[in-house]
């Protein structure tokens, strides 16, 4: 294989920068013509591709966000795209891929395989840790000690005013962050997507803090709870128990942002530099993960049909813990 693309695909996520410099520079260390698609599968289709070298991805390992700029495409689900997308490489004669993304990233490119053949291998860039296959998806350590670094913040206002706040976190239909960062701040409590959320349960946990002089509560809500998000608790908890003054924080976007977590860059150089070394070897859809500090592989197909699943070990300590 003498020319490999890398592209940057989904909700960005810190580290990316790690992952990318991994691939181009391992890559051109073993001969490659290495290319960076600009704007994920959007930018493929629009032919925005250029040679990448060894300069071009220097000063970078730090930088949140990602320098190859990302999309979520939906020119790239129809067949037409697809057939763009592929002409695009296959007149610079581009014969292998790295995405570096989420599930959407990942569903996408074995779809591409099926229909052009063109050789890929995944890197798991998304701050949700949804992907199967891996303890940790890069960004995700740095979204954490964003979350705990705002909550903390938050604790010192809601233990001045004697405030609950009930908080938002990003995490789409999965609970990692809410968990890890409830867990670390000291939440009195977390509501995550995988297990069901009693509101009389977190009505009764509130009512107990307070009659226990907890002179403050923070509430960690995952934005894909099956109570709603953290305005919908804030509402349905007020409107039963309101002994606590109280505000709602959606932390949004700044979780996405910032210089990647030592983690980050660590699992997401490691990634790269594997996914390049794999590819050349003859591996094909799958995503390089990182089970135990060691690097492991799972098909796409796995990676983005199930779930890590949450460890109850940690709900349960969160629980002793914030007592
Ligand atoms: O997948 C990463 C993520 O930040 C999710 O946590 C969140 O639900 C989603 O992306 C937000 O997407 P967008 O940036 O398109 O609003």
């Amino acid at each position: 294989m003498k020319k490999i693309a890398v592209f940057t695909s989904g909700g960005d996520a810190p580290g990316m920068n790690a992952c990318l410099r991994a691939v181009v520079r391992t890559g051109i260390a073993r001969g490659v013509e290495m290319y960076g698609v600009y704007r994920g599968y959007e930018g493929m289709i629009e032919g925005d591709i250029e040679p990448m070298q060894a300069r071009d991805v220097s000063n970078i390992i730090q930088k949140g966000g990602t320098v190859l700029k990302s999309a979520r495409s939906e020119a790239f689900r129809t067949v037409e795209g697809r057939a763009e997308a592929f002409h695009q490489l296959e007149k610079r004669g581009i014969e292998g891929l790295v995405v570096i993304g989420g599930d959407g990233s990942f569903r996408g490119a074995q779809v591409f395989h099926e229909e052009y053949g063109i050789r890929v291998m995944g890197c798991p860039g998304t701050i949700d840790n949804d992907l199967f296959g891996t303890d940790h998806t890069i960004g995700f350590d740095t979204a954490v000690n964003t979350v705990v670094d705002a909550v903390d913040k938050i604790r010192d206002t809601a233990t001045s005013h004697g405030r609950m706040f009930i908080i938002e976190v990003m995490g789409r239909d999965a609970g990692f962050i809410a968990l890890h960062s409830g867990i670390v701040t000291g939440a009195e409590a977390i509501l995550i997507p995988e297990t069901v959320t009693y509101i009389d349960e977190l009505i009764e946990l509130l009512k107990s803090g307070w009659n226990r002089k907890k002179s403050s509560a923070i509430v960690i809500v995952a934005e894909g709870d099956d109570a709603g998000g953290a305005f919908d608790v804030a509402e349905k908890v007020n409107e039963r128990f309101d002994k606590y003054d109280t505000r709602v924080v959606v932390l949004g976007h700044i979780q996405r942002g910032g210089s990647p977590s030592a983690h980050d860059r660590l699992i997401g150089s490691r990634m790269g530099h594997s996914a390049i070394m794999e590819l050349l070897a003859g591996r094909n859809c799958e995503m390089v993960g990182v089970v135990h500090n060691q690097i492991r592989f799972t098909p796409f197909s796995k990676a983005t049909k199930f779930h890590t699943s949450i460890d109850h070990q940690l709900l349960d300590l969160a629980a002793v813990l914030s007592s």
